[in-house]
């Protein structure tokens, strides 16, 4: 037997009473664990001697990035780390140059707006919801519909893969993500003057911008390609949530895509069906918790709360996060799509707010995480939860 129990378990631990129980684990969410019943909630503490040591967030609308207003402007960095950043784009006008990032992987997340993105291999109409994983060295360029459209970009330094390798294990892989869904670019033929023309490739190349020039252009003279499905889309609406019949399951449990290392973990939590079973054994929500990963999430869509959309939280491994559970109900039919959607990105790296993000980081953390986070995350209004915040 692998798992123990000691003292008084007062109910399972996808269940809910007068205790708070956390969920401690090591390897992200993916080692060794400990489920602990505690009296008080350890996320939150009366005092802090450095910022960085509880979580934060920004509202991502209130901040401006340079490619914005200017378009060569770059992208706003806005968590960055060891083998992973997180920044914000805004362009409204179309890039000047085709880009290259050769430091890292991207996934490219498209909050708002419509696009063009052409690339070596071909070019995509891409949309609000939908995400472009990009590897490294590949040159694309992209053109918004119209200003207004807003970008997450995830880099990573280490590959991106399905996890769909994750479920093989399982048995139910075509059951759950349907990657058949992935669009991948194809070349179509372009015209001469659509080859033949100048073009500026930006460079990112270790940490900084440079640049080379082609008297062709590389997003178009490319005929054909065969190989791996290197660059392709989703969209986050065709993730299916999922859950059990008493609770909720830990966010690698939405993984969509990951890197072999585990290094991270970029999942999709749309809304979870809700538990059949009644309290104390079920809930719906997640458990306070606690692991050695830096975790981030970003708000897409949040039905309950449209004003918390564009917010992107930082969670740092020093304190657990609060979680919020409340008892499970039946969904009222016929059933419809609840437009709950959340991204979370789970790294090994040692993330930190640029100063840029720093300048606008929520006041308060300890209540803003129910108002902006966890009350649209469980379907409770914001004000009913904000006492958790004292407990
Ligand atoms: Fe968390």
């Amino acid at each position: 037997m692998s798992i123990v129990r000691k003292g008084h378990i007062p109910y399972a631990p996808t269940g809910i009473g007068e205790y708070v129980d956390e969920l401690y684990t090591i390897k992200g969410f993916v080692g060794d664990w400990a489920h602990i019943y505690r009296k008080h909630n350890l996320a939150h503490p009366k005092g802090w001697s450095n910022e960085a040591l509880i979580y934060s967030a920004i509202d991502s609308s209130v901040i401006t990035a340079p490619d914005k207003d200017d378009a060569n402007g770059a992208p706003l960095p806005l968590l960055v780390g060891d083998g992973a950043a997180i920044s914000l784009s805004q362009r409204s006008a179309p890039m000047p140059f085709a880009e290259k990032n050769a430091d890292f992987h991207q996934i490219r997340f498209y909050h708002q707006g419509q696009y063009t993105l052409d690339t070596e291999l071909g070019s995509m109409e891409v949309e609000a919801g939908d995400f472009v994983a990009i590897p490294k060295g590949l040159i694309y360029r992209e053109t918004p519909a119209a200003a207004g459209g807003v970008v997450l970009i995830f880099e990573v330094a280490d590959p991106i893969q399905l996890a769909e390798r994750l479920w093989d294990h399982v048995g139910f892989t075509s059951l759950f993500v349907d990657y058949s869904r992935a669009e991948l670019p194809s070349p179509t033929s372009a015209s001469d003057g659509e080859v033949d023309r100048q073009t500026q490739v930006r460079v990112k190349y270790r940490g900084e911008y440079h640049s080379m020039e082609y008297d062709f252009d590389p997003c178009h003279d490319v005929v054909g390609w065969l190989g791996d499905p290197i660059l392709f889309k989703l969209n986050v609406w065709e993730i299916p949530g999922i859950g059990t019949t008493s609770g909720f399951l830990p966010p690698p449990a939405n993984a969509v895509l990951f890197s072999e290392e585990k290094s991270f973990f970029f999942n999709v939590l749309g809304p979870r069906p809700m538990p059949t079973s009644p309290p104390p054994d079920a809930s719906y929500g997640a458990p306070s918790h606690l692991n050695d990963y830096d975790e981030v999430w970003f708000n897409h869509s949040a039905e309950l709360a449209p004003d918390t959309n564009g917010h992107l939280w930082f969670f740092p491994p020093t304190l657990p996060h609060p979680g919020l559970k409340r008892p499970a109900e039946y969904p009222p039919n016929p059933v419809r799509q609840v437009r709950e959607m959340k991204l979370n990105f789970d790294t090994s790296s040692a993330l930190h707010w640029t100063p840029e993000a720093k300048e606008i980081l929520m006041p308060d953390p300890q209540v803003a995480v129910y108002t902006s986070f966890y009350g649209a995350h469980v379907g409770v209004v914001p004000e009913a939860v904000t006492r958790y915040a004292k407990r």
